[in-house]
C-alpha cells in the first residue's frame, strides 16, 4: 500500500517552501555578477520584463500540473496526456534535477567551507582580488575541503527531505526563509552606510541603455527561467503537495514578488560594499568568492559579516538543494513505490556521488575535458543551458496545447475564484502569454544555449 499523500500545512508554507527553491545560489551570486557584467540598471529592467512575461506564465503551468495530478513530473505527465513521449519529457526533469543538484551542491560547499573560513578570520588580510583568488584556489585543490564541505551539504540536505514534506521541507522552510531575509537586512544596512555607496545604488538602479544588447536580454531571459526554478519539474512537484483549496495565481505572484527582492536586495548590499570599497563590478563568477572577501577585509567588522553573508548564502542554496532532491525522490516514491525514507537515502548518496566528479574539477580532473568542458561545466553547460530551456518549452506547449489551455484554466479557478472575477484580464493574459509568447522566446533562449542561434542568424543573413 503507497503511503498517503502528504500536503503542506498551508498556503503560506507552500509559498515560503516554493520561494525556498527559487531563491538560491542564482539570486545571491548569479544574478549580481549578470547583472554588473550587463550594464546594472538596464538589465534589471529587461529582467524584470521576462521575470513578467515569460517566468511568471511558466511557473502558474507548472505548480498547476502539479496540483491537478497530484504526481511527480513523470507520473504528472503520464496522467495528463497518457502518452510515452510526454512521460520521457517528465522523466528528463527528473535527470535534470540530479545533474543540477550534483554540481549545485559543489558550490554550496564552498559557501559552507566559507563560514568556516570566516569564522577562522581567514579574511582579514587580503588587499587584493588575486590574492583572495589564490586563497580560493588553494582551498579547492585540497580534497579533504572540497569533499568534506560537498559531504556535509549534502548530509544537511538528506536530513531535512528525510523528515518529510510537511516535517523536514515544510518546517525547514519556515524557519530558513526568515533568517534569510533578516541576514539580508543586515548586510544590506552595513553596505548602504558605508561611505561610497551611493555608487553601488546609482549601478544598479540608473539603467546605461548603451549597455544592452541582444545578449543581455537571452541571458536575462534564461536568468529568468533558473532563478525560478523552472522547466524541471521543481515547482510541480512542490505544486503537487498542494490543496485545490489554494489560489494559484495568488501563490505564484508572491513567490515572483519575493524572488525578484531577494536578487535586488542581494544585488543593492553587494554592489553598495564593492563600491564602497573601490573593487570591480564586473568581476564574473568570481565575484563572490574572489571579489567579496577583499571587500570584506576593507570594511569594519568585516569578518562578522562575511560570516552573515556565507551564511545567507548557504541556506539560500539549502532551501533550493531540498527542492532538487525532492523532485527525484518523488519521482521513486509515486512511480517505482519506493519508501520515502529509502529513496532519500539511496538517491541522496548516488547523487552525491555524482557530485564527485564536479568537485573534483577544481583539482586532481582540472583537465579531464569532455567537449572541452570540465566536468563541472559540462553538468551545468547540459542541464541549465539544454535540459531547462527544452523542459521549459516542453511544459508550455503541453499545457498550452496539448492538455489544452481551456481544460487548465478549469482546473485553475479552483480556489483562485475570487481571482478570476477580479482580474479576467490577467486571466488572458496567461493564455496568450502561455500559447504563443513564452513557446516562442523559450524556444530562441534554447537554440541561443545550444550556440545555435548566431548560426541561424548568419544564414538568413548572408
Ligand atoms: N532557482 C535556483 C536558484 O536561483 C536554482 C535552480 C534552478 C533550481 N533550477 C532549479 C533550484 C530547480 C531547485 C530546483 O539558485
Amino acid at each position: 500500500m503507497a503511503e498517503k499523500r502528504e500536503h503542506w500545512g498551508s498556503k503560506f508554507g507552500f509559498i515560503l517552501a516554493a520561494a525556498g527553491s527559487a531563491i538560491g545560489l542564482g539570486n545571491i551570486w548569479k544574478f549580481p555578477y549578470i547583472a554588473g557584467e550587463n550594464g546594472g540598471a538596464a538589465f534589471v529592467v529587461v529582467y524584470l520584463i521576462c521575470i513578467a512575461i515569460i517566468g511568471l506564465p511558466v511557473l502558474i503551468a507548472e505548480i498547476l500540473m502539479g496540483r491537478s495530478t497530484q504526481r511527480n513530473p513523470v507520473g504528472a505527465f503520464k496522467k495528463l496526456s497518457g502518452s510515452p513521449f510526454w512521460t520521457v519529457v517528465g522523466g528528463m526533469g527528473v535527470l535534470a534535477g540530479f545533474i543540477i543538484l550534483s554540481f549545485y551542491s559543489v558550490v554550496a560547499g564552498w559557501s559552507l567551507g566559507y563560514i568556516f573560513e570566516s569564522i577562522r578570520g581567514a579574511f582579514s588580510n587580503f588587499t587584493t582580488a588575486t590574492a583572495s583568488g589564490d586563497h580560493f584556489n588553494m582551498l579547492t585543490s585540497k580534497l579533504s575541503w572540497i569533499i568534506g564541505f560537498h559531504g556535509l551539504f549534502f548530509l544537511i540536505t538528506i536530513c531535512v527531505v528525510y523528515a518529510g514534506v510537511n516535517k523536514g521541507i515544510e518546517r525547514g522552510s519556515k524557519i530558513m526563509m526568515p533568517i534569510l531575509v533578516f541576514l539580508l537586512v543586515i548586510l544590506l544596512i552595513r553596505g548602504l552606510t558605508l561611505p561610497g555607496s551611493n555608487e553601488g545604488l546609482r549601478f544598479l538602479l540608473y539603467p546605461d541603455w548603451s549597455k544592452i544588447s541582444g545578449q543581455a536580454v537571452l541571458i536575462a531571459l534564461g536568468h529568468a527561467f533558473f532563478t525560478l526554478s523552472l522547466g524541471m519539474g521543481a515547482m510541480m512537484t512542490y505544486g503537487s503537495y498542494m490543496s485545490d483549496k489554494d489560489s494559484i495565481p495568488g501563490a505564484a505572484l508572491q513567490i515572483v514578488l519575493l524572488d525578484t527582492v531577494i536578487a535586488l536586495l542581494a544585488g543593492l548590499a553587494i554592489f553598495s560594499a564593492v563600491f564602497a570599497t573601490g573593487q570591480d563590478p564586473a568581476a564574473g563568477p568570481g565575484l563572490i568568492f574572489h571579489t567579496l572577501p577583499v571587500v570584506f577585509a576593507k570594511i569594519p567588522g568585516g569578518h562578522i559579516f562575511a560570516f552573515l553573508f556565507f551564511l545567507l548564502l548557504t541556506i539560500a542554496a539549502l532551501t533550493s538543494a531540498i527542492s532538487l532532491l525532492e523532485v527525484v525522490v518523488a519521482f521513486f516514491v509515486d512511480e517505482r513505490g519506493w519508501k520515502r525514507h529509502q529513496a532519500v537515502l539511496v538517491f541522496g548518496s548516488v547523487t552525491f556521488l555524482l557530485g564527485i566528479p564536479s568537485a573534483l574539477s577544481y583539482n586532481i580532473m582540472i583537465n579531464v575535458q569532455i567537449f572541452g568542458m570540465t566536468f563541472f561545466d559540462l553538468a551545468d553547460f547540459l542541464a541549465s543551458n539544454i535540459l531547462l530551456p527544452l523542459g521549459g518549452f516542453c511544459i508550455s506547449i503541453f499545457v498550452a496545447w496539448i492538455w489544452g489551455v481551456d481544460r487548465a484554466l478549469v482546473k485553475l479557478k479552483n480556489g483562485a475564484e475570487q481571482f478570476f472575477e477580479n482580474y479576467q484580464w490577467r486571466v488572458t493574459a496567461w493564455r496568450f502569454f502561455l500559447k504563443y509568447l513564452s513557446p516562442v522566446l523559450i524556444f530562441i533562449v534554447l537554440l541561443q544555449s545550444m550556440g545555435l542561434l548566431t548560426r541561424i542568424i548568419d544564414w538568413i543573413t548572408k
